[in-house]
């Protein structure tokens, strides 16, 4: 290859990012700033070496089977892969790497604002006071459920699991989780093991989701699964929409299964489920987990770190 090689960021990223992959690449930007359909992302593909798409870009088999042997790499800028094809993507010999590690603060940060938020009725409060409908004050007003000291249950122990964890002891929480596999009493720290997920739901007062959107995984939570909850009981999914069966959520916040949700995923992004608008115990957010200046520069670099080591000759340290 001569000169640098030229690299497609299809969408609008930090601008250190964009600096810094200036120094080593031809740049060029989707100023538009909207989701690459895939027409674009083949048509892209024969006149860039590299790209960085988020996870708005779908690389499903039917793409990547269009994709131009020019393409050499897709450095994600994301932890979730659920948008690649990987094997589609490896038969083709495309490396694929993703943004592990530095999200998983800002992520489990909004989890906690997610819990939090839901349990004290933040959709109700703010509705009041921004309209003016405020107009009294008792002790039994915008009573909600208490976080501190509460049981929560943790859905996939990963890196965002566990950072959720250290800020839930933060409030004295007891942390059971369920895991694929147990964790090393170092990284548990006294957190409480369940085999299946049926046997951490019951002692779930709050029950937050931390696991990737995998076939297996598809709506982990549904009917059956709400109904093992205690009732009362708060959801959290800062993950992926593909894990909860809306229709299922919705029945259980409204029967009283569920006293409430935070939601910061969908199965319809952008956009949401406009069922869930009708409930002020359904507090939610815009997909928005990774999104702080910090982290976004951090995912912008650990992209291009990957990227980097590829153009070098050797593998990327997040290489799938
Ligand atoms: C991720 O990195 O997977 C976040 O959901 C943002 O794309």
């Amino acid at each position: 290859m001569s000169g640098k090689p030229v690299l497609w960021l299809p969408r609008r990223v930090s601008d250190a990012t964009v600096a810094r992959a200036r120094q080593d690449y031809d740049v060029m930007l989707n100023e538009a700033d909207t989701p690459g359909t895939a027409d674009e992302i083949v048509a892209m593909s024969a006149n860039v070496d590299a790209m960085m798409p988020c996870h708005s870009e779908h690389f499903s088999a039917s793409v990547v089977a269009r994709l131009d042997p020019r393409l050499k790499i897709i450095a994600n800028h994301s932890v979730g892969m659920d948008h690649c094809d990987i094997p589609a993507l490896k038969a083709r010999d495309i490396v694929v790497t993703n943004t592990p590690d530095v999200l998983s603060d800002a992520t489990a940060e909004l989890a906690m604002l997610l819990m939090l938020g839901a349990a004290r009725r933040a959709v109700e409060g703010d509705r009041l006071v921004r309209t003016g409908a405020w107009d009294s004050w008792g002790p039994s007003f915008m009573v909600g459920k208490q976080v501190t000291g509460a049981r929560i249950g943790i859905v996939g122990m990963g890196r965002v699991g566990r950072a959720f964890a250290a800020k839930a002891r933060g409030f004295d929480m007891e942390i059971h989780y369920y895991n694929r596999s147990r964790l090393a009493p170092e990284q548990e720290q006294g957190a409480i093991y369940h085999d299946t997920i049926e046997s951490l739901l019951p002692v779930s007062d709050f029950l937050s989701l931390h696991c990737p959107a995998t076939p297996e995984t598809l709506d982990l939570m549904n009917s059956q699964r709400f109904g093992l909850l205690p009732d009362g009981a708060v959801l959290v999914n800062s993950a992926r929409g593909a894990l909860v069966d809306e229709t299922a959520l919705l029945e259980a916040v409204e029967s009283g299964k569920l006293a409430a949700a935070g939601l910061d995923c969908f199965k319809t992004e952008p956009g949401g489920n406009p069922a869930f608008t009708e409930h002020e115990a359904i507090f939610m957010l815009p997909h928005i987990g990774s999104a702080t200046t910090r982290t976004r520069d951090a995912m912008g670099f650990r992209a291009l770190d990957n990227l980097d080591a590829f153009f070098a000759g050797q593998t990327p340290r997040d290489a799938f």
